[in-house]
């Protein structure tokens, strides 16, 4: 076994070192999820890593192909309860194991919460729950020539509602403000509650939607039912986002590396034992609640469903 490791890459060895660190840190992370007794908890669960920093690749390893200081300007965006804790893990292994600088980084989550939004103007940012056409438009021009290349998630609107009633009604992230007052939605039964979440994230479905349902040759839409649906999906969901994103810009071997450390966060192949994932019981059931959506309420998402090319329902 060890002579095998002898002939592997200086990047393979640190894919090698990485693995346990990842797992490690994931197992970490889950043991920070028993008891969230302050807003600075929800923050570093929500936002900072969850993964372990990837290892820098040295100057020599890497070359001067640093295309996010070249090319263009890397936007990751999301919106609550379509991949955002995917997201956050895609955006830190892609720029860190290229050997993005920290400080490369950027955040911004709306609305922010204290220590969340750094760096606003890196070259490879993510942006949480804000972004929309207008915000793509105004971040196409503040880039000028360089251009943009945008990754964005995007989720069956009433998905993301039915998840996030399960998801909230359960307690988690007592300290969303999306959701206050704290504790409504552990009150709320699924025909209230879904109502309740689907007025809290009308907006923010609404953009998007509005960022989303045209396409643009700067933007890849990444698929939340693919990426999420199979191992296959995944890879090849990744597969596509890196090479619309880079292109000939980097070595293969870095987009090798790239795929093969992604693979630890599709959780068909580690299924994740922290709490974010709901059941499918839940969801179930709480989809039979959509139909009893106050009218124009139902009617607004069914209308997001099809400005995004899903199937109403
Ligand atoms: C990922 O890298 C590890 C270590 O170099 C290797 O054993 C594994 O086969 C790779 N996986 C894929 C899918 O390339
Ligand atoms: C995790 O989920 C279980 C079952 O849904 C729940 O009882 C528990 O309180 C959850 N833990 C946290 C920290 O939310
Ligand atoms: C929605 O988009 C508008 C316009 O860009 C922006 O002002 C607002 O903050 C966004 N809200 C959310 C929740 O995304
Ligand atoms: C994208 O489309 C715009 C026009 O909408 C065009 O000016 C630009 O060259 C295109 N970029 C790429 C990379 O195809």
């Amino acid at each position: 076994m060890s002579y095998v490791f002898l002939f592997l890459s200086p990047m393979q060895k640190a894919a090698q070192w990485l693995l346990p660190c990842l797992l490690l840190c994931a197992a970490w992370s889950c043991s920070g999820f028993t008891d969230e007794s302050n807003a600075l908890n929800f923050v570093q669960r929500k936002v900072l890593p969850r993964v372990a920093p990837p290892p820098k690749l040295s100057t020599a390893q890497s070359g001067p192909m640093e295309p996010w200081l070249i090319q263009h300007k890397y936007i990751f965006a999301c919106h609550h309860k379509a991949g955002v804790y995917l997201m956050e893990d895609l955006f830190k292994i892609v720029s860190g194991v290229l050997g993005a600088k920290d400080s490369d980084m950027g955040h911004w989550i709306q609305p922010c919460y204290p220590g969340a939004c750094f760096f606003p103007e890196a070259p490879f940012q993510i942006w949480v729950d804000l972004y929309s056409y207008e915000r793509a438009q105004e971040a196409r021009e503040a880039a000028g020539a360089k251009g943009i290349r945008v990754v964005g998630i995007v989720r069956d609107p009433m998905s993301m509602i039915v998840s996030a009633y399960c998801y909230h009604h359960r307690g988690m992230e007592p300290y969303n403000i999306m959701f206050f007052p704290e504790g409504t939605l552990l009150q709320l039964g699924p025909k209230e509650g879904l109502k309740f979440v689907a007025e809290r994230m009308l907006t923010l479905v609404e953009n998007m939607t509005s960022a989303f349902e045209q396409p643009f040759n700067d933007t890849f839409h990444l698929d939340y039912e693919k990426v999420t649906g199979s191992s296959q999906g995944f890879d090849d969901q990744v597969e596509e986002m890196m090479s619309f994103l880079f292109q000939d810009h980097l070595p293969s071997e870095q987009i090798s590396l790239v795929l093969n450390i992604t693979q630890f966060v599709d959780l068909h192949r580690f299924p994740s034992t922290s709490n974010h994932t709901n059941d499918e019981e839940c969801e179930d059931e709480v989809r039979k609640y959509v139909p009893s959506l106050p009218p124009e309420l139902l009617s607004r998402y069914r209308s997001f469903q099809e400005r995004l090319g899903y199937a109403a329902t």
